[in-house]
């Protein structure tokens, strides 16, 4: 999967039952996730007066957002349901927008006002050309010292395309992550976008020995974060999960 409308078909047939719910299995819940994986990672950059979230899905993450956004939270979607959905579920708060998009623009987000944006879970099917326009709104969106965190794919680094006919693993691969994005490619992108990944932390998902997917730290050249890029190769990923389920599991004994 990779192209804008296969992602949209993907998300339109699925079953939102549990808002995705089942995606936070792995820590054993919404908060767990948020405490042990996300919120470590952009706590410097929290609160931040304006954040857009960009693939909100039905909210699981925008509403741990909420608690940071000073002035705004801008949510954002390729699918009606999950816009529809996060506008019932924020209706109360007038901080909150939520706005479909074409999953490639942040329209109607104003030139040089975001704080943070935030991307969770919802581009690591999307590929380099999407995530290219992407970059360039985060050039036009982000204010001097605004950051983006936005977890991709990393597959990139792995996929051989000229033995993908004959090789099961790099069709798997194909299969399961974007092999257009890497943390390289990334970078490579962002720099040409007026950006530099200050931070990118490949990391396993589903699978122990392969650092599928990754977690881009964007900024402005002359931004107060800027810093020389580091690139992290963290393979104890999965143990980050499990260790945070296994807190909840021993919480509710
Ligand atoms: C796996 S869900 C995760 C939703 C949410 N981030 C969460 O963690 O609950 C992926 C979401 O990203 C959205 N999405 C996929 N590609 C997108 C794009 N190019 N722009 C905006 N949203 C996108 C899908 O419609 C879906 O709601």
């Amino acid at each position: 999967m990779a192209s804008i409308a296969e992602n949209i078909a993907y998300y339109q047939d699925w079953d939102w039952s549990n808002a995705g719910a089942e995606w936070s299995h792995y820590w054993g819940g919404d908060a767990a996730m948020w405490e042990s994986t996300i919120y470590p990672r952009i706590k410097q950059f929290l609160p931040a007066s304006t954040i857009v979230e960009i693939g909100c899905g039905y909210g699981r993450l925008s509403r741990l957002l909420a608690q940071h956004a000073e002035t705004q939270l801008i949510l954002t979607d390729i699918i009606d349901t999950c816009v529809q959905a996060c506008h019932d579920r924020f209706a109360n708060d007038d901080r909150v927008i939520c706005q479909r998009t074409n999953g490639q623009v942040l329209a109607g987000v104003k030139d040089h006002s975001v704080d943070l944006i935030i991307s969770f879970y919802s581009l690591v099917d999307t590929d380099i050309d999407t995530i290219n326009n992407y970059l360039s709104e985060f050039d036009r969106v982000l204010q001097k010292d605004g950051v983006a965190f936005i977890h991709h794919s990393n597959s990139a680094e792995y996929y051989d395309p000229q033995s993908a006919e004959s090789n099961k693993s790099m069709q798997l691969l194909a299969a399961y992550r974007d092999v257009s994005v890497g943390a390289r490619v990334l970078q490579l992108t962002a720099q040409q976008n007026n950006l530099v990944a200050i931070q990118q932390e490949c990391i396993n998902w589903d699978i122990q020995e392969v650092l599928s997917d990754c977690f881009s730290t964007i900024v402005k050249p002359d931004s107060k974060w800027m810093r020389q890029p580091i690139q992290l190769e963290n393979s104890n990923f999965i143990l980050e999960m499990l260790t945070a389920k296994q807190g909840q599991l021993n919480s509710h004994r």
